[in-house]
Parts: structure tokens; sequence; C-alpha cells
């Protein structure tokens, strides 16, 4: 049973249904039941519905866990856990599902429980103590476990993510849960399954290894990677600034350190800074619990000053290039938080939009697939939404790349260049070809190049 069908939940959901287990996704949304029940996915993500669609059998959505829930093996979590104002992480949407499993568990069969939600350290034994509490109530006892089991997956790749993992960390000390939960995943352990046709695996692919620790030191796991992924991307785009100033290219220096396998290639991509519904939220988490021991995370709190005052870096190319914004035509290209998925959570494009609009500019913007999620979350902005980049163009003096959507690889630029006041174009990803763009007879500005 996989309980929440947020990116997390559904995907780890329709993975283990497609690899051969009975699966039920419990969601307290009756509409998300209803649309997943006629096989409409709720989430935009390449595979997902295609999955959905093959699904078949193995997989049963309800509102109710506490009709299947006593002849379920495991029961894993995966509900939101949003920020507080001051950092730390709500969970009181976790420990709600630690009550009712607690309520409706038999406890002559207790299922092995798994946390996949990101949550702060002692987590897993926190639900341990609220699900002992509502035995208790019942009068009733067992010996369960709690397990920590971090998800890793990337919006957008949350499938492949998940069928071809670098790794699955388990944390817990109880054996027979460890054993049941190496069976749950031996299909995606040992590569035994068919790969789905939307989710090929990539070639040359290795088997994932299976990480076994403390419930505590998996927690930690989650918290480390996000903090150092979002510091690498910090780190490369503090020195984006640097070769500016010298006259360096950014992505040759990134191209030249990662191939140095101790520093590797991934998230050295300069840009307009990261966002997304995990790396702000998991950094401001992790800050918030090193508050609480008296430990200063200093590296990780610059990561985050460094992301704050980078998203603003297209605002001073503008003012460099543009010059006067107030009273300008800006196009924007892309809204959400990266490509390939609709989230706009934390994306880059809401602080340059409320810059850009408090500065006086006419701001029109294009993405291919978040324009709705943006609208509905930002009603009130008086902003054009365009149906493509070249509408976006048209009569702007200048456009701000903002997410690496593959089609902005494929623009007619000479046709977007004509119908543009000024020609100028302020590449917030680095994507495309300055060379290429200024013989069109655009001014072309990328970051840190
Ligand atoms: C991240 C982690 O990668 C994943 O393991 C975890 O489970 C959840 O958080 P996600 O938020 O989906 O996944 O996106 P990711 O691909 O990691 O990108 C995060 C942000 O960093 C995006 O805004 C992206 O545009 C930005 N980014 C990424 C860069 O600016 N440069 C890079 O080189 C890589």
């Amino acid at each position: 049973m996989v309980v929440g069908t947020g990116y997390v939940g559904l995907t780890t959901g329709l993975a283990l249904g497609y690899l051969g287990h009975n699966v039920t996704c419990v969601d307290k949304d009756t509409a998300i039941i209803d649309k997943l029940e006629r096989g409409i996915s709720t989430i935009y993500e390449p595979g997902l519905e295609e999955l959905l669609r093959d699904s078949g059998d193995m997989i049963k959505f309800t509102e109710n866990m506490h009709e299947r829930l006593p002849s379920a093996d495991i029961v894993i979590i995966a509900v939101g856990t949003p920020s507080k104002s001051n950092g730390d992480t709500d969970l009181s949407f976790v420990e709600a599902v630690g009550r009712e499993i607690g309520a409706a568990m038999n406890p002559a069969r207790p299922p092995v429980i798994i946390n996949k939600s990101t949550v702060p350290i002692g987590t897993a034994r926190r639900v341990e103590t609220v699900i002992k509490e509502e035995l208790e109530r019942r009068g009733a006892a067992c010996n369960f476990c709690v397990a920590s089991n971090p998800e890793f997956l990337r919006e957008g790749a949350a499938l492949n993510d998940t069928f071809y993992p670098d790794r699955i960390v388990v944390g817990t000390e109880d054996v027979a849960a460890l054993n049941l939960i190496r069976q749950m995943y031996a299909p995606i352990l040992e590569q035994t399954f068919t790969p789905p046709q939307a989710v090929p695996r990539a070639e040359g692919y290795s088997l994932p290894a299976l990480v076994t620790t403390s419930p505590t030191s998996a927690e930690l796991i989650k918290y480390t990677a996000n903090a150092f992924l979002a510091t690498k991307i910090s780190f490369i785009n503090e020195f984006a600034t640097i070769a500016e100033k010298v006259g360096a290219d950014i992505t040759e220096v990134a191209k030249g350190i990662g191939l140095d396998k101790r520093i590797g290639p991934g998230f050295l991509k300069a840009g307009v800074g990261w966002g997304g519904s995990c790396f702000p939220k998991d950094v401001r988490s992790i800050l918030f619990t090193s508050s609480q021991y008296n430990c200063e995370l200093k590296l990780v709190q610059a990561a985050l000053e460094v992301n704050r005052l980078q998203r603003m870096k297209v605002i001073e190319k503008l003012q460099q290039t543009l010059k006067v914004i107030r009273g300008s035509t800006v196009g924007l290209l892309g809204l959400a938080f990266k490509p390939n998925t609709d989230d706009i959570r934390e994306s880059p494009a809401i602080d340059v939009i409320k810059e850009l609009l408090d500065m006086g500019a006419r701001v029109k913007v294009y993405d291919p697939i978040a324009r709705d999620k943006y609208r509905q979350a930002y009603p009130d902005q008086e902003i054009l939404y365009c149906d493509s980049a070249a509408q976006a163009a048209r009569d702007s003096d200048a456009l701000v790349l903002i997410t690496d959507w593959d089609e902005f690889w494929h623009l007619p630029w000479e046709e977007i260049g004509e119908s543009m006041g000024k020609k100028i174009i302020i590449d917030g990803r680095n994507m495309l070809s300055g060379e290429e763009l200024r013989q069109l007879g655009f001014t072309y500005t990328g970051i840190g190049r």
C-alpha cells in the first residue's frame, strides 16, 4: 500500500505495480482518486500516463486505507511534508497517516512501514510512537517496524529514477523488515523486469547498490544528498560570476573540471539557480535541524544565499543591455523550475516575474506545460500568457530564457528576431548558441560566458 499520490507516491505505486506487486494507492482527495481510476494522471510526468493505462488489475486506487490495510505486507508513506515559515518541516500529514495505520492495522499481522516522504531526522521513531499510541488506544500492542527509505527521484525523470536508480537506501535495524523490503525491490536490484516501453533502460546502466543503514543515517542521507547537489550548483554559479569578470566561459570550465572523476560532470550547469519542491525545502529543513543542534552549516547557508542572488542575475543583465526596464516589454521563456514538469514551486521564474513587474515592465510569458499551474498560483498578476515562444517574443524588447525546455533548441530565431523590438536575449540556462544568435544580430548574454 502506498499512501499519498504525489510525485513520489504515484511513481512508486505504479512502478511497484508494473513489477508485479499488488498495489493499493491511497489518497484522501476523491477528485485525484476518481481521475486515477479513469486512467488520467494527476501530475505531469513523462511515461506516467502510459504506465497508468497499462497497469490493469495490479493497482487499485482508494480514498480509504482502512479496508485494505489489515492485509498489506508493506505500507509506504509518501505524503507531503511542506515547509513551515521557520524552515521546519510540517509533519502533520505524515503523523495523520501514522495514526490511521495504528487505528486500522491488524496487530496479529503488522505490516512493515516505510517512510519515503522526505522527513527530518527522527521521524521514523516519531511515526513509530504515533502508531503505538493509536494501538494502545485500541487496547492492542504488537512489534512492528518503521524503516526509512528515502527517494532520490527527479521530477521529469521520476519513473526512470525509480526503475533505474543509482542506489536504494534502506534504513532499519530490523532484519525481517529489511528482507521484505529487499524482496520488494528485487526486480529493480537485479533488473529482472522487461523495461516499460515508455521508460527504456539506458545502455550501460549497471545494477544499483542496496545501501543498508540505521534509520537516522538514511534520513540524513537524503538531506546530505540534496544539500550537496544544491551546493554544487551554487558553487558553479559563483564561479560563473568570476568567469564573466575574467573573460572565461563557465561551460568550458565546468567541462574541464567535470571530467575529473572525483568531481563528476553532473549538476555543474550554471544558470538562473535551483528551485523545485525539494532543494529549497530540504536545504531550509536541514538548516533548521542544524540550528536546533547548535551546529551551523555555513556552506549550505551560503549555497542558499548564492541561489537567492543568482535569480536576480538575469535582471542585472537586462539592466546592462536594455538599460531602462520600466516601460519595456520582456518575454519570458519558461515558467517551470526545470524542463519536463509543470511544477512551478520555487521556480526562478516567480522571482524574475515579480521583479520585472515591480520595475514597471510589461511581461509576456510562454511555457509548454506550466502555464495553467502558474496562472492558478498567481491569478492577479498582470502578465500576458502566450501560446508559443515566437508569440512571447513578438514586440518584446528582450527575451529571458528561464527553463531549458528542449523545444527552445529549435526556435526560428531569424523570424523571432524580426518580430522583436530590440533583439536582446538573456539566456538564463546557457542553452542557446551565442555565436549563432550574434550572427543573426541578437545581443546575446548567457550566465558566466
Ligand atoms: C532533486 C534531486 O535531484 C532528487 O534526487 C531529489 O529526490 C529531489 O530533488 P528535482 O527537484 O526534481 O530533484 O530536480 P533536479 O533535476 O535535481 O533540479 C533541481 C534544480 O536545479 C532545477 O531548478 C534545475 O534547473 C537546477 N539545476 C540542476 C541547475 O541549475 N544546474 C544543474 O546543473 C542541475
